[in-house]
């Protein structure tokens, strides 16, 4: 199983990105077989935001030339998105909204899907549901396959990784992935 994991943090090792590492250490020491993990962060990416012109209706391409497409040709290659988002206003940060808003050029064709995705989100105190729900939204209108889900909080960078209950979501979320790969398989 191949995974691209995204964080769309701007703080390079903040809390999100934290979150998704230890899932990504949890998800190594499962014993899934031929599995192949590669990350990505949005932040330092040039994502302009969709233009709305609707020419990939006809393409299935986004115009727009920009990093858009080095993200977009690692998820063609994966069979697990996992995309983690720290909450900003009760939402996903605007690096997410502009790179789920630029994915409309893969949806008229449904080029995602069936891909299995797990969203994640960071949040100082609330709003994670929110946000979760905003990407679980964007996975489904995809037709990919919703896995679990995973939130956690933190203020300062770090402060997730003391989060308890994150850890243990984190253990849960991994029970999820390992029976999903076995449905799959058999
Ligand atoms: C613009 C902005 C908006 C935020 N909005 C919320 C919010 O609505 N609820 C909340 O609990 N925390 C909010 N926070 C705090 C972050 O979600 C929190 O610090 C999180 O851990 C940041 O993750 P990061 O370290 O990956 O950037 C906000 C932070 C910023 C910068």
């Amino acid at each position: 199983m191949r995974a691209l994991c995204i964080s769309g943090s701007q703080v390079k090792k903040g809390n999100t990105t934290q979150l998704i590492d230890i899932l990504i250490d949890n998800i190594e020491s499962s014993n899934i077989p031929d599995l192949k993990i590669k990350k990505m962060s949005l932040s330092g990416l040039t994502l302009r935001p969709c233009k709305a012109c609707e020419k990939c209706k006809k393409t299935g391409k986004c115009v727009i030339r920009d990093d858009f497409h080095k993200v977009i040709r690692r998820m063609h290659k994966s069979d697990l998105i996992i995309i983690g988002s720290p909450v900003y206003f009760h939402d996903v940060s605007g690096l997410v909204k502009n790179f789920i808003d630029r994915t409309f050029s893969l949806w008229h064709e449904k080029q995602l899907q069936g891909k299995k995705f797990i969203p994640i989100a960071v949040s100082a105190e609330s709003g994670e549901e929110r946000t979760l729900e905003t990407l679980r939204i964007w996975a489904q209108v995809h037709e990919m396959k919703i896995v679990s889900s995973l939130s956690g909080h933190g203020h300062k960078p770090g402060d997730v990784s003391h989060d308890q209950k994150a850890l243990a979501a984190v253990r849960d979320v991994i029970q999820d992935l390992i029976g999903e790969v076995k449905n799959t398989d058999s």
